[in-house]
């Protein structure tokens, strides 16, 4: 149907493997992002540890980055770019805080608020910036290339 849109913005969202080993909060996380985005491309894979490392490059050092590594490498995850206006902050917002407890009382209704089990293991991530949104879809769909999707694409949601 019609839609206004005044500027898509790309963003990479992940479902990590705690939501995925849940069918039914697989399916209801799949739901939500159906009903705020534009799906632009979705893979289901599953990391060896050396991409985790590589992903979580940033962080290496920190007290949780071992946990953090094997976490996201025991087993399959989901990946999506999607498309809205605001897409980063949007997705953001709907995942809620990192932490776990935070989430679980300041933003019950957010993804990490309602599925979240621990700080590593919180369902979902989301890029951060414009610059970790690019860096983080080509991480995970080296093949795609934005400006031509959006050059293609985003016409039609005007
Ligand atoms: S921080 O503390 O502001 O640097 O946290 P953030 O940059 O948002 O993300 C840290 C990522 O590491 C994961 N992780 C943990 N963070 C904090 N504490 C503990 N114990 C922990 N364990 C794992 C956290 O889920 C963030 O993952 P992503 O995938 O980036 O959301």
């Amino acid at each position: 149907g019609m839609r206004c849109v005044k500027a898509l913005q790309l963003t990479l969202a992940l479902v990590k493997p705690d939501a995925v080993a849940h069918p039914l909060i697989l399916q209801a996380l799949h739901q939500k992002i159906l009903e705020n985005f534009i799906i632009v491309r979705k893979k289901d894979l599953l990391w060896r540890t050396e991409e985790s490392e590589r992903f979580y490059a940033e962080h290496t050092g920190r007290f949780f980055y071992q946990r953090l590594v094997e976490f996201m490498s025991s087993g399959p995850m989901r990946a999506y770019i999607l498309a809205r206006e605001d897409a980063i902050t949007h997705w953001r917002g709907m995942m809620g805080p990192t932490k776990v407890f935070r989430a679980r009382f300041t933003s019950p209704d957010t993804l990490r608020g309602q599925y979240g089990l621990t700080d590593t293991r919180n369902t979902t991530h989301g890029s951060d910036s414009i610059e970790s949104a690019k860096r983080e879809i080509s991480f995970f769909f080296p093949e795609f290339n934005a400006d031509e999707w959006m050059l293609k694409e985003e016409p039609y949601f005007r």
